[in-house]
């Protein structure tokens, strides 16, 4: 161990100082490049730049449902780039999972559609998949669900195409409507699971007692490898109380740590998984740490 981050220092003297708070995390793509899944912004590697070549209208036409609609295809290639099952958790992903398993993780809030937070062996009560996954199917008319493998099978019939000749090709249509069928991903122009809102407004409420008794009022919100760019999820870093202590841990600064930065606010220039490991070390968490990921 060479030198530590004082933003590191910062944290890990919050949390032994109250041995009762717990952590929020907000989370995005950047999490998960190291495990050689793009995320969608970052110039040159992210998915964005390279849909280029899919002739998109706009690139977030690919996660746009009336775009959909009209041509699933760009969808289907860019599903089969991101499908879950062959990557595997980040370090950022364990040391989240090391949060739960010494109780001091409140919840997290993810934009990934990965799974890889249940893949790190993160208990579901604690993960919010604000913008859905692969995990559930259903038709986008009547609501009709699918099981997983209605979709997967197609996307591997797709895989066999020639992809500049896909005519003879069926998109993964309902028995019921014949309506198209899609993971319950979430795109532009649908809303997120009822499940976000509700638990936000719970977390929230938890955030905002000021009783003296109340153990929630020295927790901390981490935020991590997001440009915090879409909406709704952005508004979340927005409406922590002023009371509460934000870190963003990203390449780059990202909403209001950029725009209305607080006096509290603290900043880690870098990349998730290289705090992941100053904060394990800081933590002394590294002979559990490294038990996991051997696993
Ligand atoms: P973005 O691609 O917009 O932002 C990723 C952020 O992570 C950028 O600020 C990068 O600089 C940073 N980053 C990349 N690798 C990193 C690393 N190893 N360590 C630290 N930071 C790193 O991704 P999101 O903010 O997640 O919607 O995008 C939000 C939503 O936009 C996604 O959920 C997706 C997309 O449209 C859906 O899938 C529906
Ligand atoms: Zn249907």
């Amino acid at each position: 161990k060479i030198s530590t981050n004082p933003v590191i220092t910062q944290i890990v003297e919050h949390l032994n100082e109250f041995p009762e708070s717990k952590v929020i995390f907000m989370v995005g793509a950047g999490i998960s490049t190291s495990c050689g899944i793009p995320d969608f912004r970052s110039p040159k590697t992210g998915l964005y730049h390279n849909l280029s070549k899919l002739k998109l209208p706009y690139a977030e036409a690919v996660f746009d449902i009336e775009y959909y609609k009209k041509n699933p295809k760009p969808f289907y290639i860019l599903a089969n780039e991101l499908y879950p099952g062959k990557f595997k958790p980040s370090k950022f992903h364990y040391l989240m999972k090391l949060f739960q398993d010494k109780n001091r993780l409140q919840r997290i809030y993810t934009q990934n559609i990965d799974t890889l937070e249940r893949e790190a062996g993160i208990k579901s009560s604690y993960v919010i998949e604000a913008h859905g996954s692969f995990a559930e199917n259903e038709c986008i008319e009547c609501k009709k669900k699918y099981p997983l493998k209605v979709f997967k099978e197609k996307l591997n019939e797709f895989n066999k195409f020639d992809k500049n000749n896909i005519k003879k090709f069926k998109y993964a249509r309902c028995d019921n409507c014949n309506g198209l069928i899609k993971p319950k991903i979430v795109f532009f122009g649908e809303n997120l699971p009822s499940e976000f809102f509700e638990t936000w407004d719970e977390d929230l409420e938890l955030l905002n007692n000021d009783d003296k008794d109340n153990s929630h009022s020295n927790d901390i919100v981490i935020v991590a490898g997001t440009s915090l760019t879409v909406y709704p999820f952005a508004s979340l870093h927005e409406e922590i109380p002023k009371a509460i202590k934000r870190i963003l841990i990203n390449f780059d600064k990202a909403g209001q740590f950029k725009s209305s930065p607080r006096n509290t606010d603290l900043f880690f220039k870098g990349s998730s998984d290289d705090a992941a490991v100053e904060l394990v070390q800081n933590l002394n968490w590294t002979e559990e740490f490294e038990k996991i990921i051997g696993e």
